[in-house]
C-alpha cells in the first residue's frame, strides 16, 4: 500500500502543534504554575522541556521517519520483541481517547449553552445536576446524561471524518483551519482578560516568583510530566505523523518548533485564565486562592462562574472560551485517533476506512461509560491510571528499546541527515541517561504515593477495575502484536 505524504512542512507542523495543543494547555499549565513558584516554575519546566522534552520529541519524529511507520512497526524494526511496546503506546492513547472526546463533549455542550449563559448563577449545580446528572458512586451508573451522550457521538463523528480524509485531505486541511482559529481565539480571550479591573492582580498571582519552591522535588516532578504530556509523547501519535513526512524532511528543526509553539501557548493563556480569575476575585472581593481551581472544576465551574460577571462581552467571550475548549480538543483527538489507525493500517494490511470505521467504533463504545451518570467518577479513575502508569511506563519502554537495543548512532546520523539543527551527543546522552532516569522516578514516586493512600478516595473495587483497563490494555497489545504481519 501506497504511504501518504503531508502536502507540506507546514502542515505537517501545525498538525504536530494541534496534537500537542490540548485541553491540558488551557486548564492545566496556567495552574502548575500558580501553584508550583510562579514564575520561578519556569525554570524547571524549561529545563524539562530542553532535557527531556525535544529530546524525546525528536526521537520520535525519527522513529515514525526512518522506519516509516506508525509506532508498533517503528517499535518492530528495532526488535521484533518490541512490537508490543508500540501497541501499548497507541492502546494506551485510544483509552485516553475515549474520555478525552467525551470532555471536549462537554465542553461542546458548553458552547451551545454559553449563547444564552445558561448555567445561570449556579454553575456548580448546573454542571454536575443538569449536565452530567451525576449519581451518588461509581457504580452507580443511573442511565445515560443524554445530552454528553448526544454531543459525544458528534465529537467521534467529526473525527470519524477527518480522519476517515486521510492525511492530506482531512488531517492536514482540519489543522491548517484549526490552528490559526485557536490562536486567534486564544488572543482574543487574553485582551478580554487583559482589560478587566484586577487582570493584573491575577498576572502576579500567576507569575510572582517564589523560589524557595524548587528545593521541593515535587515541583521537577510536575514539571517533567506536564512536559511529557502536553508534547503528547509516548502514544504513538508523534512517531504516526513522522511517518506521513517525505524522505527530506527536516526533524530536529521541527521538533524545536512544535515544542516551542506549544509552550508559547501554554503561557500566552495562562494570561487569560490568570487575568480573568484576578478580575473575579476583584469583584467578589475574595483572594486569588478562593477562586483558583484546575481542570475540569475550571472549565465548567469556575469560568462560567467569571463569565457571568463580566462587565461586557459576556456572551461573545463565553462563546470564545467554549469554542477553544473544543478546537483544542479536537484537533488532539483526531491526532490520537490517527496513532490507531495508521497501526492497523501498518500492521495488519487494511485500508484506511477500514481501520477509522474499526477504531472510531470501538473508540465510540468506550466513550460510552463515561457519559452514564456515573462518567464522571470512571472518567477520574481510568485518567489516573492511564495517566500515570500507562504513559510513562510506554514512554520508558520506549526510550529504553531505542536507546539501548538499537544503535543510536544510526538514528543520530538520520536525523542529523536531513536537519538544519544537528543534534549532537547530548542527544545521545539524554535518550540513553537522562529521559529513562527521569521516567523511572517519576515513576517509582506515583507507585509510591499511590500505596501510601488509595487515590482519590475511591472503593478498591473501583480503583481495581481502573488497574484492570491498564492490564486489559497490556493483553490486547500482546495479542495484536502476536495477530500482526507484515504487509509491506
Ligand atoms: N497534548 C495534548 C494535551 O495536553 O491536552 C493532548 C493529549 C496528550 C491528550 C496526552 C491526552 C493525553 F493523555
Amino acid at each position: 500500500m501506497q504511504r501518504e505524504f503531508w502536502a507540506t512542512r507546514v502542515g505537517f507542523v501545525l498538525a504536530a502543534i494541534g496534537s500537542a495543543i490540548g485541553l491540558g494547555n488551557i486548564w492545566r499549565f496556567g495552574y502548575l504554575v500558580y501553584k508550583n513558584g510562579g514564575g520561578a516554575f519556569l525554570i524547571p519546566y524549561f529545563v524539562a522541556l530542553f532535557v527531556a522534552g525535544i529530546s524525546l520529541l525528536i526521537l520520535e519524529f525519527a522513529l515514525g521517519h526512518k522506519f516509516r511507520g506508525s509506532a508498533p512497526q517503528a517499535l518492530r524494526a528495532i526488535n521484533k520483541k518490541f512490537e508490543w511496546v508500540g501497541w501499548w503506546a497507541v492502546i494506551g492513547g485510544l483509552i485516553i481517547t475515549t474520555y478525552y472526546c467525551v470532555i471536549i463533549a462537554w465542553a461542546l455542550v458548553y458552547f451551545t449553552k454559553a449563547f444564552t449563559l445558561a448555567w445561570g448563577a449556579e454553575t456548580k449545580a448546573y454542571y454536575f445536576g443538569q449536565i452530567l446528572q451525576l449519581s451518588d458512586s461509581p457504580w452507580d451508573f443511573g442511565g445515560f446524561a443524554v445530552g454528553v451522550l448526544i454531543a459525544t457521538a458528534i465529537v467521534w463523528a467529526i473525527n470519524w471524518l477527518i480522519d476517515f480524509r486521510g492525511v492530506r485531505k482531512g488531517i492536514e486541511i482540519a489543522n491548517m483551519i484549526l490552528m490559526p482559529l485557536l490562536w486567534i481565539l486564544a488572543i482574543i480571550l487574553v485582551i478580554r482578560a487583559l482589560t478587566l479591573p484586577g487582570a493584573i492582580e491575577g498576572i502576579e498571582w500567576y507569575l510572582k516568583p517564589d523560589f524557595s519552591k524548587l528545593a521541593d522535588y515535587n515541583i521537577w516532578l510536575s514539571a517533567f510530566g506536564q512536559i511529557f504530556f502536553t508534547l503528547s509523547l509516548g502514544m504513538g501519535i508523534m512517531i504516526a505523523y513522522a511517518s506521513y513526512l517525505p524522505e527530506k524532511s527536516d526533524l530536529a528543526n521541527n521538533a524545536f518548533i512544535v515544542a516551542l509553539a506549544n509552550c508559547a501557548f501554554s503561557f500566552l493563556v495562562g494570561f487569560a485564565v490568570f487575568g480573568t480569575l484576578g478580575y473575579m476575585a476583584y469583584t467578589t472581593g475574595s483572594e486569588i486562592g478562593d477562586v483558583v481551581t484546575q481542570s475540569i472544576g475550571l472549565a465548567f465551574v469556575v469560568f462560567p462562574q467569571a463569565l457571568n460577571l463580566l462587565p461586557a462581552l459576556k456572551v461573545f467571550t463565553a462563546v470564545v472560551f467554549f469554542l477553544a475548549l473544543v478546537v483544542a480538543g479536537l484537533s488532539s483527538s483526531i491526532s490520537l485517533v490517527e496513532a490507531v489507525v495508521s497501526a492497523m493500517m501498518d500492521r495488519f494490511g487494511i485500508e484506511r476506512r477500514e481501520a477509522v470505521n474499526i477504531v472510531v467504533g470501538i473508540g465510540f463504545l468506550g466513550s460510552l461509560p463515561y457519559t452514564t451518570k456515573a462518567g464522571l467518577y470512571w472518567l477520574d479513575i481510568v485518567d489516573h491510571f492511564v495517566n500515570y502508569y500507562g504513559l510513562v511506563l510506554v514512554g520508558l519502554l520506549e526510550v529504553i528499546a531505542a536507546a539501548w537495543f538499537f544503535n543510536l548512532g544510526d538514528i543520530r546520523s538520520h536525523i542529523n541527515a536531513v536537519s538544519e539543527i544537528k543534534v549532537s551527543s547530548w542527544w545521545d546522552f539524554s535518550v540513553k541517561f537522562a529521559v529513562p532516569a527521569i521516567l523511572l522516578i517519576l515513576l517509582a514516586f506515583d507507585v509510591y504515593y499511590n500505596l501510601k493512600e488509595p487515590y482519590g478516595g475511591y472503593s478498591i473495587d473501583a480503583l481495581i477495575a481502573g488497574f484492570g483497563i491498564i492490564l486489559a490494555g497490556m493483553v490486547v497489545s500482546a495479542l495484536l502484536s502476536w495477530r500482526g504481519k507484515d504487509v509491506s
